[in-house]
């Protein structure tokens, strides 16, 4: 999603702008552009990468400056519709990440009322209407203009005669970094990094001005004091460290997030969230709300809840929730966010808690827009991810569900130690996966010439499934499907054959045998089976054509090795398949548009 960031300080504004575009390239984008105030307002724009803005930007000098990172809602990615953008005089310039949903009316008015637009875009109306609205004073102008917009907006505006930079956020996110003797803002936290640990998250409605000196927020045109978060992320959590990408680096993180995770941890503690929350609370069972990988950690939940609590658990896609007319009651919600500001999630959120219910955010991001929301927040301890494809907040959204689950009243003390004591195993075994990488890499090396994969699993691995699918299409554009092992006869089983190989998590429990079957009726369609089984069945060998191992384990957490495994999978096929791996196309990191 777009990416806006903004420099006031003592250094020079455009290399400091550029850095912090590279920072925030993982969210994905098709084009960039920075506006710099110097002597005049100098605007530059460039299709593609960051790289190509900065070796093609001329030296523009200037304390203050504003980029963005553009992906494309509202016209093709192209230098014109690239932000920054500006008004008929180009004495504003403006970035903006969100969408404007009254644009087409205001920019109609604008039209006739003479000023001339040059984009597709819906931002180009703010810098007319600042414009419009301009009087000698940049942040009355603003205000003005933000009165008439309907939409979402995180943007960031300079005015050639001013010697500052205006911000304000309705719906998208916007952080601001405090430095020594220079600020700087920007969509997520990574570019503050290198200047600053001491951040402000600035809340709907609220409007900032920055300069090198002073950060100063209003809310309704009364100056407002807000609390300074401490982040404690550092640069080299957002550096590859010697890998080759982000996600193999944030894949072999993933023994450390999950000892982290687990250390110090008690299940005999009061839990965050007890059992009148987790509990069938008047018979309305609990819902779990979420987008892409968080929504598969959700169904593992589901899985893990029901057998060990007895308690219906509704998992539901948050950007199915936000579209309904009608919101079926529930009491309690969990959201699961590893950016804390998917806007379907954050939608549907306030949907429920205007309906009267009471929510908990699992999130990754502190003070992030599902953290302030939430009735309650749970921060999963992966720290930043930097690719697009979610790997290690996957596992800590897992922990911090199983972690919570445990420590709930309704189970017996003899289950929560047994339990509990396999969890602590985790760390070892998500070693273990990576340590054996090399079965994964050859499986990955035979999928990937294919242009489909079939992903299969059965109960708490179902999810599994449809995750593992969702990894491989998405970071090397093969076509996967995931299915629950039993639903493949109703349908998909006239795809099969031996140009479609089918990937099968087979799980040492009540599901086994179904699964053997299974495979055999996959096998007996000629379609190449590559099964994802414990280290101790042997029997898989005379079944499946390639077998990747995974050690022995409790099955109720095997989804985490299942998962590891499935990640590196899609790494090293999308890797044969020579794909952009940790921008892949047309995605974004963090999905701030409905
Ligand atoms: C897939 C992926 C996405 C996200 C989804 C929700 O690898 O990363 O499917 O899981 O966009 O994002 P969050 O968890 O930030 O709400």
């Amino acid at each position: 999603m777009c990416g806006i960031v903004g420099y006031a300080g003592n250094r020079e504004a455009l290399p400091s702008i550029i850095k912090a575009l590279h920072k925030l390239e993982y969210r994905g984008y098709d084009s960039a552009g920075v506006a710099i105030l110097g002597t005049e307002l100098n605007i530059f724009k460039a299709c593609g990468r960051v790289s190509s803005l900065e070796n093609n930007v001329p030296t523009f000098n200037g304390k203050i400056g504003i980029g963005h990172t553009r992906w494309a809602t509202h016209g093709e990615p192209s230098q014109i519709n690239a932000h920054p953008h500006t008004d008929c005089s180009r004495r504003f310039a403006v970035v903006h990440n969100g969408v404007i949903s009254n644009y087409q009316q205001l920019k109609e008015e604008l039209i006739a009322e003479g000023h001339r637009f040059i984009s597709d875009t819906d931002t180009e109306v703010i810098p007319h209407l600042i414009e419009k609205y301009y009087g000698g004073d940049l942040e009355a102008a603003v205000i003005k203009t933000l009165n008439i917009l309907t939409g979402s907006y995180a943007i960031a505006v300079i005015a050639q005669t001013e010697n500052k930079m205006v911000v304000a956020k309705n719906g998208s996110p916007l952080v601001i970094g405090l430095g020594s003797k220079e600020n700087i803002i920007a969509s997520d936290i990574p570019p503050l990094l290198d200047y600053t640990n001491r951040v402000i998250c600035l809340d709907d409605g609220e409007l900032g001005i920055i300069t090198q000196e002073a950060v100063k927020i209003y809310k309704n045109g009364r100056l407002i004091d807000k609390p300074v978060s401490i982040v404690d992320w550092n640069t080299e959590d957002v550096q590859k460290g010697g890998y080759e990408h982000f996600m193999l680096k944030e894949i072999h993180e993933q023994p450390k997030v999950i000892r982290q995770a687990l250390l110090n941890y008690n299940s005999a503690a009061e839990p965050i969230i007890g059992s009148d929350f987790m509990g069938n609370k008047a018979g309305k069972g609990l819902l779990i709300l979420a987008c892409g990988t968080s929504y598969h950690a959700g169904l593992v939940a589901k899985y893990v809840i029901e057998d060990l609590l007895d308690v219906p658990v509704r998992v539901e896609l948050a950007s199915e929730v936000n579209h309904r007319e009608r919101i079926i009651p529930v009491a309690n919600a969990i959201a699961i966010t590893q950016s804390g500001e998917t806007a379907d999630v954050l939608i549907s959120m306030k949907k429920l808690i205007d309906a009267g219910c009471s929510t908990l955010a699992i999130t990754n991001v502190k003070g992030s827009s599902a953290a302030r929301l939430a009735n309650q927040t749970l921060y999963m301890q992966a720290g930043p991810e930097l690719s697009v494809a979610a790997t290690k907040s996957f596992i800590a959204q897992l922990i911090e569900m199983y972690k919570l689950i445990l420590m709930q009243p309704a189970l017996s003390e003899p289950l929560k130690t047994q339990l509990v004591s396999e969890l602590k195993l985790m760390p070892g075994y998500a070693q273990w996966v990576l340590d054996h990488e090399d079965q994964i890499r050859d499986c990955a090396n035979h999928i990937s010439p294919y242009s489909n994969v079939f992903y299969i699993g059965r109960g708490i691995n179902y999810p599994i499934a449809l995750e593992g699918a969702l990894k491989i299409k998405e970071i090397s554009y093969i076509h996967a499907e995931g299915y629950a092992a039993g639903e493949i006869k109703h349908g998909p089983f006239s795809l099969l054959q031996n140009d479609t190989p089918v990937v099968a998590i087979v799980s040492k429990d009540f599901t086994y045998e179904a699964m053997i079957t299974n495979i055999k009726e996959i096998k007996s369609r000629r379609a190449p089976v590559i099964a994802v089984a414990q280290e101790d069945d042997h029997y898989i060998e005379q079944l499946a054509d390639r077998v990747i191992r995974v050690p022995n384990m409790h099955n109720l957490f095997s989804p985490i090795v299942n998962a590891i495994t499935l990640q590196l999978l899609a790494y090293y096929t999308a890797k044969y398949r020579g794909c952009p791996i940790d921008f892949p196309r047309n995605l974004a990191k963090s999905v701030t548009v409905e």
